[in-house]
């Protein structure tokens, strides 16, 4: 397997002080990985160097033609004053199958593990310690040809930054209103919805932008078929409690398989509850929110883990979900997962990585 060397830096940032408010992706740790690859080589070069910019020749493929996938996952501080991730197995296989599907080179599994923990351990001071806080981990990999035809990759690059964070949305873990977005969409099935890849997001950036100048912290996506199925949030994926059945879309293709999804349809599981992963259509959101029987909705993913819809809006109307606060189930699996996440809690499925 690679080495990995290690150059630290002589001129080490402050670190934010504790109770100061992270934000989300912010400010950044001492030190980045890189490593190269090239198809004569493969991967080489694997280095950790300190934080700075990266020179790129202006004809790299990520230029031009949005070869660039990422990841996202975090490390946390558990009370024992260790660090351990989460699930980091989940977010390596993901990144692979993105990679697969724009065609940039896969890592192999093993090296992605000790990509991930070396680094984590050369920046172990900078994972934060205050209540729902973590250091994010942010790996993106991306086509760095040097010519402007359009072909497959023959160079590419890995790069492993990291950020101490606070919560994702100002509200914390209070509900969030997410508009339905009725007009764009975000990915089609057959595309590149399942892969975590930057043209997805950039697709995202209108409705974003009018969602937000409306006073919504995200879009709600529909398929891009029939505009007719619920798909995801701008950055998590969603889930709806319909009386004591669960419910969230189906892996359809055009949806990203979130590992926060994964770990929620398991743990709800796990207690009891049916949960469904199926069409949702709007309107039977929309005729469930008028009667009653939606009683709870909620995204979940890395960033913003699990957090509550308080109000959605579509087409011009608005609904208020529940009482519009923090659903009982809402609450009880934030709760569980993060006291998994966070090591506060017995973790019997397996799911942590202590470093
Ligand atoms: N959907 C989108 C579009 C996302 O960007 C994310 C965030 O990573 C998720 C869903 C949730 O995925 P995960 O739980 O793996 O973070
Ligand atoms: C994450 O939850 O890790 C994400 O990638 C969300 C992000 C696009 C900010």
């Amino acid at each position: 397997m690679l080495d990995i060397k290690i150059t630290k830096t002589e001129t080490p940032l402050e670190k934010p002080e504790k109770g100061a408010a992270l934000g989300f992706g912010k400010i950044f740790t001492d030190h980045m990985f890189i490593m190269e690859y090239n198809r004569t080589e493969g991967w080489h070069d694997a280095r950790i160097v300190p934080f700075g910019r990266l020179s790129m020749h202006p004809a790299a493929t990520v230029f031009h033609y949005g070869s660039e996938i990422f990841e996202g996952l975090k490390a946390y501080r558990r009370p024992d004053g260790g660090v351990q991730m989460f699930r980091p197995l989940e977010n390596i296989r993901r990144m692979n199958n993105s990679a697969e599907r724009i065609r940039l080179p896969q890592i192999d599994e093993d090296l992605g593990l000790k990509i991930l923990e070396t680094f984590v351990k050369v920046e172990e001071d900078w994972v934060p310690s205050e209540p729902g806080t973590s250091l994010y981990l942010r790996p993106f990999l991306f086509g760095n040809d040097e010519s402007l035809g359009v072909h497959s990759i023959n160079n590419a690059m890995f790069v492993l930054i990291a950020s101490p964070v606070g919560s994702y949305y100002a509200e914390g873990i209070n509900p969030v209103k997410i508009m339905i977005e009725a007009d764009d969409v975000r990915a089609v099935r057959g595309g590149t919805g399942y892969a975590k890849c930057g043209g997805n997001y950039a697709a995202s950036n209108r409705a974003g932008e009018n969602a937000e100048k409306l006073g919504f912290s995200q879009v709600l996506w529909l398929d891009g078929v029939e505009r007719k199925y619920i798909e995801e949030v701008g950055a998590m994926n969603v889930m709806f409690r319909f009386g004591d059945e669960i419910a969230t879309p189906m892996l359809t293709g055009s949806i990203l398989p979130g590992i926060t999804r994964k770990s929620c349809i398991e743990l709800l599981r796990s207690e009891g509850w049916t949960v469904n992963e199926r069409l949702i259509s709007i309107d039977e959101l929309e005729e469930a929110l008028k009667n009653g029987t939606l009683t709870e909705a909620w995204g979940c993913g890395t960033a913003a883990v699990v957090s509550p819809i308080g109000q959605l809006f579509y087409k011009g109307e608005g609904f208020t979900v529940g009482n519009g606060g923090i659903g009982e189930v809402t609450q009880k699996l934030y709760d569980t997962l993060t006291s998994i996440q966070w090591g506060k809690a017995e973790d019997p499925f397996g799911w942590t990585y202590k470093i």
